[in-house]
């Protein structure tokens, strides 16, 4: 079987100064690619001064293997530190073709204590973070005719976890925005994905036992992520989980539901369990594919409410 090879490719990875992001630069730049190894610094919570400590670490761990890398300590959290981190692959590659998407923070508290600060915070570096880098990136691909978009959700985005509606929100926001880049980008050539990874990192040291976290190397990760960025990756807009050796797709799907003609609430009771009834259920590639089912509904029912 062929190699799979990165030669020639210019990766960003944002959050790569430790755990996951580390563990795909590392992995991009032994395949060939020349990484941009972007972070922040910092602490979990998004706190204390930007440096550019942990970047420079992991830049020098990819030349000391022999790969090509460059630093970048610039925030994903606005729009000028979006294009900073696309112009440092610019000025030192000339172009970008792959963006990993995986800075993240956490501010966990129970919904009840959750402030506003906790919300816009992780809003700012997940959703609009992942905005940041990934539109000037996706300016350049499309003139390129080719590019390759990994977003991060989380596996509290697909079921909720306890204390972190902010975080779950947040990771969700990014399925919808992986979905509309697949349709935006597959004229271009460019496949928009999302990994819902679990890995031992800084973000979960406190929250699994140190034995269930020694299985769970982010470098078991890193693998799905990274053949997602490959030329040979022809899916779009999918989900893939992965830790701990299992690799995974996840979907949002939905029942073949029941049909009703101008349903009554007593109506919706009554069928409930059909309506509920996850067999055979069905996945949809865009908004309009969905909206026929229901049209389709309406015309074998003569609905007319
Ligand atoms: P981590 O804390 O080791 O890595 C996140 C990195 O992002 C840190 O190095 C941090 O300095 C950097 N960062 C934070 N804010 C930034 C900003 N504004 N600009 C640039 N860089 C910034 O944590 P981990 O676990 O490797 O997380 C990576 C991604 O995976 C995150 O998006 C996280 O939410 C997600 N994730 C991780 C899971 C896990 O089990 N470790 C589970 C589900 C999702």
């Amino acid at each position: 079987m062929s190699e799979i090879r990165f030669d020639g490719r210019v990766a960003i990875v944002t959050g790569a100064g430790g755990g996951l992001g580390r563990a795909h630069a590392l992995l991009l730049a032994s395949r060939g690619a020349k990484v941009v190894v972007n972070d922040l610094g910092g602490a979990r919570d998004g706190t204390g001064a930007p440096s550019s400590e942990m970047a420079n670490k992991v830049v020098e761990e990819i030349k000391a293997a022999g790969g090509e890398a460059i630093a970048d300590a610039h925030g994903v959290d606005s729009a000028e530190g979006g294009e900073a981190i696309v112009k440092t692959a610019l000025n030192a590659y000339g172009k970008v073709d792959i963006v990993i998407a995986n800075a993240g923070i956490l501010r966990d508290r129970a919904f009840h204590n959750l402030t506003e600060e906790d919300w816009d915070k992780i809003f700012a570096v997940h959703v609009k973070g992942s905005f940041n880098v990934v539109q000037p990136a996706f300016r350049i691909m499309r003139q390129n005719s080719y590019g390759r978009i990994v977003v991060t959700t989380s596996n509290a985005g697909l079921y909720g976890n306890f204390g972190q509606a902010n975080y779950s929100s947040a990771k969700t926001a990014l399925l919808g925005f992986a979905s509309t880049l697949e349709l935006e980008g597959a004229k271009y050539n460019i496949k928009a994905n999302v990994i819902a990874p679990v890995a031992a990192s800084r973000l979960t040291e406190d929250v699994m036992p140190a034995a269930a976290l020694e299985r769970l190397k982010p470098e078991l990760v890193s693998p799905v992520v990274v053949y997602l960025c490959s030329e040979e990756c022809s899916v779009s807009g999918n989900i893939f989980t992965a830790g701990g050796g299992y690799v995974g797709r996840a979907a949002i799907v939905e029942s073949k539901g029941a049909m009703l003609a101008n349903p009554t609430i007593e109506d919706v009771r009554d069928n409930f369990t059909k309506i509920s009834d996850m067999t055979g259920a069905e996945e949809f590639s865009n908004a309009f594919d969905e909206v026929q089912k229901r049209l389709m509904a309406a015309t074998q029912t003569g609905a007319s409410a």
